[in-house]
């Protein structure tokens, strides 16, 4: 096969140049590499059942060669407001354009990952699959919503898509499964940890030192954790996944507020344990979500929880601001200790963004942690994994972890390439790991940091460190926005748009450009400021201008790693 519009123009129904019929081609599109992990599995399932099946990344997928699939299982992620994953949105666009396909020969099954806790859940799933059947496409199994413990659910979809498929791919078929099309995705295959989110390593913490100062708002951790004798090897840009045990402070006052007293016995998926066990290592008790306040509710038959219930919105502004034991609180009742750990979540454990090379530290590993811990409805509240992190974890103790690889966050190939970085806050975190790598690399390329906090005195993280690498010559600018010296606010983006015309000229020079740290608000912000400055200082319409980033996008010049 050439591939090619060359081939046989005309006659393309005899001789389609790339028609995959009969490959199960299976396509992932996230932001945290948990749709990733679930196509891999979905893969070897697909192998063992003998199917030939390809594994694809959406950020490596061309759209058009959409129309010459079969057979189609998507995984895909939604993030915010129901936006799609960067990866996604090529394909997602696509999809909805005047230029996608008919694809009245298709067969496809969407799973979607999502949280409940946000009011637009799984909605890029949701459009996938409106669109592929929208398109003529068959869904072979109904769409899958998973919830953030989505693996029981996965599995079962997984088994169940397989076994829809019998018939089309043949029992006994050569089981060849077609190599990934990609280099990131072969890496991504071949990776090197042996220690998972299901089989993390029992790691040392090190050390946990404030590094912002005793005056500031924020209370920011250098965190180090000892990998000695794992094996454990990490890329600049990578994740490490922290398991934590939940406070004992807050165990002890949540079994209070329910009159339980821990020493109940409880079932939670094949495990029998205590209560209180449960609380502390097992389920989600620092945030609040949806499904417990169902089930609380129908255990309790609280009037008031039910009131609340009425208006979507506002129950989904009164759980943001609380946790579970703040609604336990506001609205009393009685629940058995097993209603209780059936209507919660699992535990899951928190990625936190490496914040150091092994080039530099070798078996180490560092992180920038925000440690959450605040006043509110009367009661001290903390976060769960920072919480653990940040005070109750002693330093000799013991944290599990493993590495989460970010194949989207990566330094250029080429040491000589310009690297622009944007990183409030915590946001600096892979930045620190970006400058040990070349450093040790000796990289020749050209190196800028935009940075903001709220003060200059208080919150200039790594300070040191990034004067050092200053005056070596590593580092050509460093750009500040504190954002509280002064009565106006001076955040990163508008640094940008200040500076807008040496950024212009960098990204000409080929520089990529990282962002990382708040969703929500500043990587919007700096988006649009980014877009603003290709205008202003290129000459640009908004669409040249947006067409602009689209490009550096697709070229992976322009990389995120947003929570
Ligand atoms: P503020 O808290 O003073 O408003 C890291 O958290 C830094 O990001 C802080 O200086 C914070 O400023 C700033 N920040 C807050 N909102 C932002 C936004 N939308 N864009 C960029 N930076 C923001």
């Amino acid at each position: 096969g050439q591939g090619g519009a060359s081939a046989a123009p005309g006659v393309a129904a005899a001789a389609p140049e790339v028609a995959n019929d009969n490959v199960l081609t299976i396509l992932y599109g996230s932001q945290t590499g948990n749709s990733k992990h679930l196509a891999q599995a979905f893969q070897a399932k697909a192998e063992e059942a003998g199917y030939t099946s390809k594994l694809v990344s959406m950020a490596d997928y061309k759209p058009r060669s959409i129309k010459n699939e079969s057979h189609l299982a998507v995984f895909v992620s939604t993030h915010g407001e129901g936006d799609a994953p960067d990866d996604a949105i090529e394909l997602h666009e696509f999809l909805d354009s005047k230029k996608a396909p008919k694809l009245s020969s298709l067969k496809y099954g969407v799973l979607g990952l999502g949280d409940t806790s946000y009011e637009f859940f799984c909605q890029t799933g949701k459009d996938f699959d409106a669109r592929l059947a929208k398109l003529g496409g068959t869904a072979v199994i109904p769409r899958a919503d998973c919830d953030v413990d989505y693996e029981a659910q996965a599995e079962a979809w997984t088994a169940e898509f397989i076994s829809a498929l019998k018939d089309d791919f043949g029992k006994g078929s050569a089981a060849t499964s077609v190599a990934a099309q990609t280099g990131a995705a072969a890496q991504t295959l071949g990776a090197s940890s042996t220690y998972t989110k299901k089989a993390p390593f029992k790691a040392e913490l090190l050390d946990a030192q404030k590094i912002t100062g005793r005056d500031s708002v924020k209370d920011i951790r250098h965190i180090e954790i000892s990998l000695e004798d794992s094996g454990i090897t990490y890329q600049p840009g990578d994740a490490l996944g922290v398991w934590f045990l939940n406070s004992p402070a807050l165990v002890t006052a949540f079994l209070e507020e329910l009159s339980l007293n821990g020493d109940e016995q409880v079932s939670l998926g094949d495990d029998t344990l205590s209560l209180s066990d449960a609380l502390s290592r097992k389920l989600e008790l620092t945030l609040s979500y949806p499904n417990f306040v169902k089930a609380y509710q129908a255990a309790t038959g609280s009037e008031s929880l039910a009131k609340l219930m009425e208006d979507k919105a506002t129950l989904r502004t009164y759980m943001a601001e609380r946790q579970l034991i703040d609604i336990v609180r506001d609205h009393p009742g009685k629940i058995s200790a097993q209603a209780l750990v059936d209507a919660m979540r699992p535990l899951t454990p928190r990625l936190y963004s490496i914040a150091s090379s092994q080039a530099e530290v070798e078996d180490e590993v560092h992180l920038t942690v925000a440690h959450v811990d605040y006043e509110a409805f009367g009661h001290r509240h903390q976060g769960g994994a920072s919480g653990f992190l940040c005070e109750h974890l002693e330093e000799g103790g013991e944290v599990e972890v493993f590495v989460e690889n970010n194949d989207n966050f990566r330094l250029p190939d080429n040491p000589d390439t310009p690297v622009i970085m944007v990183g409030p806050g915590t946001g600096i975190a892979p930045f620190r790991a970006f400058m040990q790598e070349r450093d040790a690399q000796g990289a020749e390329g050209k190196n800028w940091l935009f940075f903001g906090n709220p003060h200059f005195t208080q919150d200039f993280l790594y300070q040191v460190e990034w004067q050092g690498y200053v005056k070596s010559g590593l580092l050509d600018k460093v750009t500040l926005a504190f954002s509280r010296d002064q009565e106006e606010k001076v955040y990163v983006q508008h640094k940008l748009k200040e500076y807008g015309k040496d950024v212009f000229e960098w990204l000409e020079q080929g520089a990529h450009f990282y962002v990382c740290g708040d969703a929500m608000h500043m990587a919007k912000d700096v988006e649009a400021a980014l877009i603003e400055l290709i205008k202003t200082h290129g000459n640009k319409s908004e669409e040249e201008a947006k067409a602009y980033v689209v490009a550096l996008r697709k070229a992976k010049r322009y990389q995120k790693d947003v929570y």
